[in-house]
């Protein structure tokens, strides 16, 4: 199995361009089967999770095509209402495909998504925005049945959370039903924002952009349109990190410097000059980070749960002590065994880790996700020697070419085939 090298000890200068959002590219290739015509998505990150998407869609009966960075959909065809047990084990995501499937075809069938990395993920809150929208749900030997025989009505819908998978399964799902659908609670990630921009662009009449309230009025079909997704601000977090534990001056290309306000907080309290232009950020580092007294994650505009790993990463060789408090998920701090094994001195206690800022070394570490894989990558960037990480197919579902752009920023890091 093929293994990341890197050698730390090298200060990152240089310009990076970031991909498109992961998080945005999967519900919109969702909405592409809502829509009766071709569709065109620019600025696709060439990464697995994209690949799994695209299969999805093919095993639904849609043609696709990826060129460049631009995936072509031809949503005209008809298409089948069940997607694999496979396909759902491989990427936990796929439940967002269930509101089109079932909005266009009156059905919808998938396996019962298991737990997976970061703690038990249900899909209960899915399930009761389809039941809101009029849906009939069973469940069978694993398998779970979606009905709506005489198409989705639109209803007001208070989620508990504001769940971003479940705003999106809401929004996809009462964009052709009958009526309106107001959301209350709903997540207001910048990707929630891409998804309804591409709706809008497509025919749908959505309003709540960035909003907790989001209401759709029903319209009875959604044309093909050329979209381009948002930049990804996860991947831009992990280079801010990277640069944050190296040390050293990057700008950041192909970013929306307004997505990135919490992380760019944080890092400038640790010490980091951080510039924002159009489209740029500019991040410079110091020799060493400042310890940050309390950084939590929570729904957007709050701190990404997803950029915590890297920036508790970057914060392990710190001059002090940091207090990193998980807020979203039950089990993310994975990744803290194998930074420990680089000499992180780093203690958890329920959902929060307090860092005492440490030298770091090379080790041999294993990636147990997508964000826990980069968090290693990010500390052995600022380590003494050499760093060995295994299961580097995790990072390949959420970064287009990371040890690419790391070397050409100065990083000494390469694949082991
Ligand atoms: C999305 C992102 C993920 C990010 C997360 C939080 C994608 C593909 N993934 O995941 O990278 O870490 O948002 O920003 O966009 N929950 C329930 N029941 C449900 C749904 C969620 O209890 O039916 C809970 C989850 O267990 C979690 C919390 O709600 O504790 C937030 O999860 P959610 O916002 O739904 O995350 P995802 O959409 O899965």
């Amino acid at each position: 199995m093929p293994k990341m090298i890197i050698t730390g000890g090298k200060t990152l200068n240089g310009d990076v361009f970031i991909s498109g959002a992961k998080n945005s590219v999967l519900p919109l290739l969702a909405a592409t089967l809502l829509c009766d015509g071709e569709v065109k998505l620019y600025n696709c990150p060439d990464i697995s999770d994209v690949e799994n998407s695209l299969h999805i869609l093919n095993s639904l009966g849609i043609e696709t095509a990826f060129k460049d960075d631009c995936i072509t959909v031809n949503g005209r065809m008809p298409i089948n209402t069940t997607i694999s047990e496979n396909m759902m084990r491989k990427m936990r995501s796929s439940v967002v495909f269930v509101g089109s499937i079932l909005a266009r075809r009156g059905k919808a069938v998938i396996s019962t998504p298991g737990g997976c990395e970061l703690g038990p993920r249900p899909i209960d809150i899915h399930i009761d925005v389809l039941k809101s929208l009029g849906a009939t749900v069973t469940e069978d030997r694993g398998k779970m049945l979606f009905t709506a025989e005489n198409g989705l009505k639109g209803n007001t819908i208070d989620l508990k959370l504001p769940s971003v998978g479940a705003t999106e399964t809401a929004i996809l799902a009462a964009v052709t039903a009958q009526g309106t659908t107001v959301i209350n609670n709903a997540a207001r990630e910048p990707e929630i924002g891409d998804l309804i921009d591409f709706l809008n662009k497509a025919g749908a009449d959505i309003i709540g952009k960035n909003s907790s309230t989001i209401t759709i009025k029903g319209v009875n079909k959604l044309n093909g349109v050329s979209h381009r997704v948002i930049p990804d601000r996860i991947e831009a977090a992990t280079f801010m990190a990277a640069v944050g534990s190296a040390s050293g001056s990057i700008t950041l290309h192909n970013v929306i410097p307004a997505h990135l306000e919490s992380v760019t907080e944080v890092l400038t309290r640790a010490g980091c000059k951080i510039t924002a232009g159009d489209n740029t950020l500019d991040i410079t580092a110091p020799k060493s980070l400042k310890s940050v007294c309390f950084i939590k994650s929570l729904p957007y505009p709050s701190f990404p749960t997803d950029a915590g790993p890297m920036i508790c990463a970057a914060l392990s060789k710190a001059e002090g002590n940091s207090v990193f408090c998980e807020g979203i998920f039950e089990n993310r701090f994975r990744y803290i065994s194998e930074l420990i094994k680089m000499g992180a001195d780093i203690k958890i206690e329920g959902n929060i880790a307090v860092i005492n800022g440490k030298p770091l070394f090379g080790a041999e570490c294993k990636s147990f996700d997508l964000r826990g894989g980069a968090a290693v990558v990010v500390a052995a960037l600022g380590a003494r020697g050499t760093t060995v990480l295994s299961n580097i197919e995790y990072l390949n579902r959420g970064y287009d070419n990371l040890s690419e752009k790391l070397a050409l920023i100065g990083a000494d890091i390469y694949i082991k085939e």
